[in-house]
Parts: C-alpha cells; structure tokens; sequence
C-alpha cells in the first residue's frame, strides 16, 4: 500500500510499514515532530488534534486514532505548521497569548489546532467545539475569550490546504463497489470506517491488524438521501453530517448526537461503523430502531435488507456473513414524534449508560403506534416490546404511563457495571417514559431548557 498527503503543505509519501501506524505515532517517532502531544491515546482528551483537510474542507481530528491510510489524499495541519512566513503568529495563537490560554502547555497545541479548525469552517459554538479539549490547569475561560477574540477575522491565505488526491490502491477503495470487490477477495479483512472504534483496538488491546480495507475514500457510502418519503444515510457518514442532516427532521435525535463523543471524534465516526460494532451502549441504533430503520447490507453483488433490530441477534453477534458490509440506513419520513434521552455520568463527551428513545404516536387522545428502544438496557440494542403493548390503543394519560412502567421489568434485565446499576437503569427507563409524556404536555425536561 502506499500513501500519500500533505503535511503543513509538504508531499509525503509512504511505502509499505503496518497500516495501522497512527499519525500520532508516525509524527513524533518518524517526523520528530513532538508539539502534537500524547495524553490518553484513545480519542479522550484531545492533546493529539491535528486539522486535516478533504474534499468537504478542514476538519479537527485526533491523532492518536486516526491511522496513515485514512489520511491518504488529503491535508495535513500539525500544531508545527500554524504559523506563517517568518514565523508569524496565526490570529489563535495571538489570541491564547493575549487571553492568558495556556498555563503548564500539555493541552495548548491540542486546543491550538481545534481553534484553527473551527475558525477555518467559521464555527462559533466554542463550547461545542472545544468538549473534546481537556485542560487540567488553566481553566477554560480564558480559552474560550481566545477562541471568542478571532470570530470573524480572516482565515490567513497559509493555512488554507487543498487536498491534494491520491493514486488508486485495492486496499482503499474509492467506491462501494470496489468495497465490495476487494472485500469479496478477503472476508477476513478488517474493514476500517472512522477508526473511532478499531484505532483503540490497536492503542489499547496492541492487536496488529492485516489485512484492512479502508472506507474513507468510498464516497458513494458518505451520501445522505432525503425525500418525501424516506431518509437514506450511507454507511460513511459521520457523526456531524448526520447531526446537521437530522437538525430539522429530528431535532431531539441531532441533539443527542452533538453529545456524541467530541467534534474530533464526530468528524470520524460513522453511522455504519456504530452499527456494524454491535455495540449494546451505540448512541444511533436505538434511535434508529425507534424510527423503524432498515439496514442495507452488501455483498458482492447480493444486496439484502433487514430491520436494523432483527440486525442484532445477540451480544457480539450480528446477522453480516463473511464478506458482507452495511451499505445504509433508511427510514421512513415522517412527522417528528421522537425524543432521544441519553444518560451519561457526563454530559459531554460521554458514552451512555443508559439511552432511551421514544417514538410514540397519538391521534385524538389515543396511542396508535409506539416504538420505544433502549442501548444499555441489554446485550443488544431492544425495543421494550412489553410497554409498547401497554401503550397501545389507550388513552395517553398519565394513568396509561405508570400502568406502562412496569413493562420494563418484562422487556429488560440490565447489568450492573461501572456505567449504573441494574436498579438505576430500570429506574430511569421508567422515569424516561414518564419525561417523554411530561414533553408531550409542555413540560420542559431537558436541563438546558429550564430557566428561573
Ligand atoms: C472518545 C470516544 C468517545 C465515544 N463516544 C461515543 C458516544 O458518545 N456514543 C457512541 O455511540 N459511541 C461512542 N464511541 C464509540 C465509537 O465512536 C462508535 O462505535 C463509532 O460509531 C464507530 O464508528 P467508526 O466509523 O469509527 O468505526 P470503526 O472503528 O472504523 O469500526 C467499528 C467496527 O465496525 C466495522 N465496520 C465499520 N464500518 C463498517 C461497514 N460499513 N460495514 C461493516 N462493518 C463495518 C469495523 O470493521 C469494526 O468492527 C466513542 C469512541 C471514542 C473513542
Ligand atoms: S491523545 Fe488523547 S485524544 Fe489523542
Ligand atoms: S495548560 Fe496545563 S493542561 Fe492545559
């Protein structure tokens, strides 16, 4: 396999070597180039960010999960290559010294590179921006009136990158079809969408993967689809696209995305990554499931279609044969009833202990359809089949609810673990259908939305 991109406006090209080197790794051991710092080497903390630039422009990502052929084709910014000619201050880092950003420096290049990020794409929601940046010392005022300090001036003319392309290569395949192909040839590949998953496999568990089929040059599986009907997601969207997509169709759903992780972590993830993993604690599968998705899965030249639940069969184990990838996700258009409720011991940046999401139906007082399905609650992502029965054909009341509530013992028998108890999972489980039914009156039940 070899690679190429730029990096702080220089060509590189490599040859052989593991295909799952990091490029945090890759910077500081082949480059020497050591401002791109390690903190937890798992996608947490945000000391790694490095800005990289495609087809749909700059983007922060973080280092230390994010392996070299994932790059191939595109731009590279490190925290070395943010100044301009003569060394000139790029208007962040004026910014962070002029607002007292920095104190021991650990996070600062991580922060730095974040800052330039989001200033080239003009975001200005710095809280958001910046969760995936953790500071020990500082303090995130003065960081943030940093970040606040550059809003509006001009994006300087040498840190705009153009992504220059790359040759083609079978173990990177720029199409579905070519997926299907090379993956056809080697069903014992490791397929790789975001890394946000197999990054910590190699970081964490040092498993050394080969062979690997990269996604990120499919562009075919990145096309989101959205008509009167139905709403079409490729297996290569990531996390942010998928949130700017669902903003006015669902907005619940878009909100529990943008506590999803971190931008940098949002930039990789894909919808069909969190899927495929067969995680019981995935943000988007019990969503999905609540709004009656369709799987689109993929082999060779045999397409077939599934229910997402029927998708899950046990923990571990998904109904995908050697060879076969998840192409989409659909799901019927139809009017906005869904709240997405993730519980996390944070708020941001957290995965879920527990994440309920409800999609439930009245006409004239009466419930005609519920799908109500829940992450954490199982081995699987499950619906709570039990409830939904509950909730069916009677009135929507609160006498309704609390008759439904105790479905949940039915539906579920949760672990305890170091996310919650099995007591506090069906506590909340019950207390979310109550929350869901609160909303549905008026009540304000998100904490971001009470006000005094
Ligand atoms: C710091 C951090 C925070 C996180 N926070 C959250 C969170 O808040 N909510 C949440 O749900 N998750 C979270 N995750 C988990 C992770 O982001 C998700 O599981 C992610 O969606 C995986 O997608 P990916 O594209 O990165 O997949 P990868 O890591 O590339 O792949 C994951 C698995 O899916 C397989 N795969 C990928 N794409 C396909 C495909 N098209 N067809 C078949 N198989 C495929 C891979 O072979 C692998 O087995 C977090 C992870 C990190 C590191
Ligand atoms: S080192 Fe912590 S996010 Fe990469
Ligand atoms: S300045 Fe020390 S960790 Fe942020």
């Amino acid at each position: 396999m070899t690679i190429s991109f730029l990096l702080n406006g220089e060509t590189i090209e490599i040859g052989g070597g593991a295909p799952t080197t990091t490029l945090l790794d890759w910077l500081r051991e082949e480059r020497g180039l050591t401002g791109t710092k390690e903190g937890c080497n798992e996608g947490d903390c945000g000391a790694c960010t490095v800005m990289v630039t495609d087809a749909d422009g700059a983007k922060a990502l973080n280092a230390c999960i994010l392996f070299l052929p994932q790059l191939h084709g595109k731009a590279v910014r490190t925290v070395e290559g943010v100044s301009g000619p003569q060394g000139k201050m790029h208007p962040v880092q004026q910014a962070m010294v002029d607002h007292h950003g920095s104190q021991c420096g650990f996070c600062t290049p991580g922060f730095v590179m974040s800052m330039v990020a989001s200033h080239c794409s003009g975001a200005t929601d710095h809280d958001t921006q910046l969760a995936g940046n953790l500071c020990r010392c500082t303090g995130y005022a003065p960081i943030i009136r940093a970040a606040e300090a550059v809003e509006g001036q001009p994006v300087p003319d040498w840190i705009q990158d153009t992504a220059p392309g790359g040759a083609p290569d079978p173990m990177l395949p720029r199409s579905s079809d070519e997926l299907a192909q090379a993956y056809a040839e080697q069903p014992e590949a490791t397929l790789v969408a975001g890394a946000t998953d197999v990054g910590l496999w190699v970081t964490k568990q040092l498993r050394e993967l080969d062979p690997v089929i990269f996604l990120n040059g499919c562009d075919d599986l990145k096309e989101i689809t959205i008509d009167d009907n139905s709403i079409r997601f490729g297996a290569m969207v990531d996390m942010n696209r998928m949130g700017a997509a669902l903003a006015s169709l669902h907005p619940s759903y878009a909100e529990m995305i943008r506590r999803y992780a971190s931008v940098q972590i949002r930039h990789a993830a894909t919808v069909g990554g969190n899927i495929a993993n067969g995680s019981p604690i995935g943000d988007n599968p019990p969503a999905l499931i609540a709004l009656d998705a369709t799987l689109h899965l993929r082999r060779g030249e045999t397409r077939r279609s599934l229910p997402l639940e029927d998708f899950f069969l046990d923990y571990g184990k998904q109904d995908r044969a050697a060879g076969e990838f998840v192409e989409a996700v659909s799901f019927p258009r139809r009017p906005d009833r869904l709240k997405c409720y993730k519980l996390s011991k944070r708020f941001d940046q957290d995965i879920s202990a527990v994440c309920g999401c409800f999609n439930i139906i009245v006409q004239d007082g009466v419930v005609t359809d519920a799908r109500i399905a829940f992450g954490g609650m199982a081995g699987i992502p499950k619906r709570a089949t039990t409830v939904e029965a509950a909730l069916l054909n009677q009135p929507w009341t609160i006498e309704t609810i609390t008759a439904a509530q105790s479905g949940f013992d039915a539906d579920f028998t949760p672990l305890s673990d170091m996310r919650a108890s099995a007591e506090y999972r069906l506590e909340t489980a019950r207390a979310m259908l109550e929350r869901y039914f609160a909303e549905s009156q008026g009540a304000a039940g998100n904490v971001l939305e009470v006000s005094a």
